[in-house]
């Protein structure tokens, strides 16, 4: 049995989840954590049906988690025809023709922060690396100044805290509510602007699209570019160095992907199975569910364990080994609707963002690999992951040689 006493709160859990996603799905697998008056949701079926029943699992909490720091509605809240129709506009912004300018962005800034490190022969790939890259390229994609990246990325840190945290003091809100109003007052002029002279760019095509005759506010925008920039930078910089990690951890399998570099794709998707950056996915049952056997209240709030179910071993074999050749992930469908992986959710929010954090990470690990000849942990460098809503490495230090084409570019 799981210890009565056992909480996802706890220090243990925090410090290793995966260590008890077997024992939550054998023995617990609806948890209910007193202290979050929350229930917790392990195994893949369970965990599905709450994401795509969206008339028995709604989005309503987000209304307290998550409106206040994006100023208005975000797009996983809305229903219905407003839902779709921005929804579209965001996956327009994001594939297609879009997506192809967009790789050309992402190798620029990612060709740009390397350079610096590659004489060095050591790079944190978390903090040098990673993080500023993943703001710089959204920020370049939405068409605001990626110098600025510092700022929004400390104003982002505030407006993410809020919405991930379990538990939060008076003073950490007012601090994430101060730092959401800080991006609302830098974001809210630029909007006027695009909407007086509309470019190319994300923002100047949220202010002229139209649904149904009817034009998106300022607000809207406001909160549907917040949303973007949550959505879009946390989860990419941890996939990035999860990627390295896991290859690292696996040499066959790094040596796999840098003879036949086609793999990546299916490193990346196993990456997302195996420790998927959103850990939790918060829905409100509007009636009373049963889960195996377990009654959840009507009201009650339901968090989908996303890395629990993503090594269910109902869903896939062998769950808790990194193998980027497993057959019963289908890497093609891993960035789509039909991904047996939940890293994206599933049903009618899944992430609109797949088919670009897709494209970022192959285009930065493509780039990068071939730079860093011999890649490992630096020497005394101790692994630690943070985040129980979000999760990843807090550094990541690389060893390397510079190859001879980061020779020439150094
Ligand atoms: C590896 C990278 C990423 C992961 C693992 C990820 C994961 C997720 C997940 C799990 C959800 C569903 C939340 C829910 O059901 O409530 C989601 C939604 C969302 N994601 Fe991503 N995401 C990633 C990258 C991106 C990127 C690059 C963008 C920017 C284009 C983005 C934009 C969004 C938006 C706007 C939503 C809300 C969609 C809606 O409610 O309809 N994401 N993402």
């Amino acid at each position: 049995m799981v210890d009565p006493r056992f909480s996802i709160l706890s220090e243990d859990f925090a410090a290793a989840p995966h260590r008890y996603f077997a024992r939550l799905r054998e023995q617990s697998p609806v948890h209910y954590e007193p202290e979050l008056d929350s229930y917790f949701l392990s195994r893949h079926r369970d965990v599905r049906r709450v994401l795509t029943d969206h008339d028995a699992f709604t989005t309503e909490t987000l209304q307290v988690r998550a409106e206040p720091v994006m100023r208005g509605p975000v797009l996983a809240q809305m229903t219905g025809a407003e839902h779709t129709a921005k929804r579209k506009i965001v996956v327009r912004g994001f594939t297609g023709p879009a997506l192809q300018d967009q790789i050309r962005v992402i190798r620029a800034n990612a060709a740009e922060l390397v350079a610096p490190f590659l004489p060095l022969g050591r790079l944190d790939l978390v903090n040098d690396f990673g993080k500023p890259f993943a703001v710089r390229v959204t920020l370049d994609v939405l068409g605001l100044d990626r110098d600025d990246w510092r700022q929004v990325a400390a104003w982002l840190g505030g407006v993410g805290e809020f919405i991930t945290s379990i538990v939060l003091t008076p003073d950490r809100r007012r601090h994430c509510l101060d730092c959401a109003e800080q991006l609302e007052a830098y974001l809210v002029p630029i909007i006027e602007q695009r909407r007086r002279h509309p470019g190319a760019d994300l923002i100047s095509r949220l202010c002229t699209a139209e649904f149904d005759g009817i034009t998106m506010s300022t607000r809207d925008i406001t909160a549907l570019v917040v949303n973007i920039l949550v959505a879009a930078v946390e989860p990419a910089d941890k996939t990035l160095a999860l990627l390295f990690k896991h290859l690292i951890d696996h040499p066959e399998q790094l040596a796999r992907v840098r003879t036949d570099p086609t793999l990546l794709p299916a490193a990346i998707a196993e990456t997302l199975r195996y420790t998927p950056p959103v850990q939790l996915v918060p829905r409100q049952a509007e009636q009373e569910a049963v889960f195996a056997g377990t009654v959840v209240p009507a009201g009650a709030t339901v968090f989908c364990m996303i890395g629990a179910a993503n090594r269910d071993p109902d869903a896939f074999t062998a769950p808790d080994t990194f193998d980027i050749h497993r057959p019963d992930l289908g890497t093609a469908r891993s960035f789509t609707a039909a991904a047996q992986h939940l890293a994206f959710g599933a049903g009618l929010h899944q992430c609109p963002g797949a088919a670009f954090a897709r494209a970022e990470i192959e285009t930065v690990a493509a780039l990068l690999l071939p730079l860093l000849d011999d890649v490992r942990h630096s020497p005394g460098f101790g692994y630690r992951e943070t985040g129980l809503y979000t999760r990843g490495p807090v550094s990541l230090s690389l060893d390397f040689s510079p190859s001879g084409t980061a020779r020439r570019l150094g």
